[in-house]
């Protein structure tokens, strides 16, 4: 494949410190967009690319499998990858630079300091993947430094970990507005991701279901359906054979606490996050969808 981009390659810091340096202001807006990646990316990452380049004057896109955010060795070493074309499809959407760092540019040697989040981080995926979000904040906060970058984009299909992003980078000062952008699907509901190209064709069409059946709670809570526990109860059933059950949550969307008493009907004014994560084919997947506080009129 002969594969040409654009986009500058960045590998050091003072690589990215050399590129900064030598950018021209064009416009009133932000000068440096960026998006954080582990790559083999798909139409998801593509649009935040997309949504940064309407941010800011300069988008640079990062591609690290960060090893720090794996609690399990054998899913860090099967996580899908592809720099060749990454760096083309990156460039074709509107990267000017990609920073393809090596682990010893982002963990210097004898590193050893960690940025933690508190509460945020304990449920859903922080409950089943011990030390994930450690690995996650401690990346996107050397990056954030590495990179200079004024703008960031992530995607609210990993919806916790927009929230954690959102609390540190406030809890830490960090001079970096976050922008969320809505879950890319593939046409058949499927939320886009890495790993679903390690699912076979089969399995990948039978788990659009799981959105499906996320989507059956939204319809039944928009006619009126308030309990949570018949809400979980119907995903449960809707949710296609191949799935097993990782978590299945109901959460307060802010503080992504845990709604427990799920058998008393849930105050149609107030929303809930509906989180899952399952594994089909030995591959985990998550998805989530608020159900939107309902008025009278919303009910007809
Ligand atoms: P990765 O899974 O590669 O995702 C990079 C960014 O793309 C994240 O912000 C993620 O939410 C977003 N994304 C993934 N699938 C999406 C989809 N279907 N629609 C819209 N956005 C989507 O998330 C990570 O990498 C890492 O944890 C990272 C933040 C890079 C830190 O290592």
């Amino acid at each position: 494949m002969n594969i040409k981009s654009n986009a500058v390659l960045l590998y050091q810091a003072q690589d990215l410190k050399s590129w900064r340096e030598s950018l021209s202001c064009k416009d009133a807006r932000p000068l440096i967009g960026f998006v954080p990646t582990m790559g083999f990316l798909h139409e998801g990452h593509l649009s935040l690319i997309k949504e940064a380049k309407r941010h800011a004057q300069y988008v640079i896109v990062s591609i690290f499998v960060n090893p720090s955010q794996f609690n399990d060795a054998s899913d860090f070493e099967h996580y899908p990858r592809n720099e060749e074309q990454d760096i083309y499809l990156a460039s074709q959407a509107g990267a000017d630079a990609i920073f393809l760092p090596s682990v010893e540019v982002i963990y210097p040697h004898g590193a050893q300091t960690w940025v933690n989040v508190g509460a945020l981080g304990d449920t859903l995926c922080g409950a089943s993947r011990p030390g994930h979000f450690q690995g996650v904040c401690t990346v996107v906060t050397a990056l954030f430094n590495l990179v200079g970058c004024q703008v960031a984009v992530f995607g609210e299909k990993d919806y916790q970990q927009l929230a954690i992003i959102r609390r540190m980078t406030q809890d830490l000062h960090l001079p970096v507005k976050i922008i969320g952008l809505a879950t890319f699907r593939e046409a058949n509901g499927l939320a886009m991701s890495s790993r679903n190209a390690r699912l076979s064709p089969q399995a990948r069409q039978e788990a659009s279901g799981i959105y499906s059946a996320l989507q059956e709670a939204q319809n039944l809570w928009r006619q009126g359906q308030t309990s949570l526990l018949y809400l979980e109860q119907r995903i449960k059933e809707a949710l296609p054979t191949c799935a097993t059950i990782d978590y299945l949550s109901f959460c307060e969307p802010h503080s992504l606490q845990l709604l427990e008493r799920l058998e008393q009907a849930h105050d149609p004014s107030q929303p809930v996050l509906i989180a899952i994560a399952c594994f089909v084919e030995k591959v985990r997947l998550i998805d989530n969808l608020i159900l939107a506080p309902l008025t009278s009129n919303s009910q007809k």
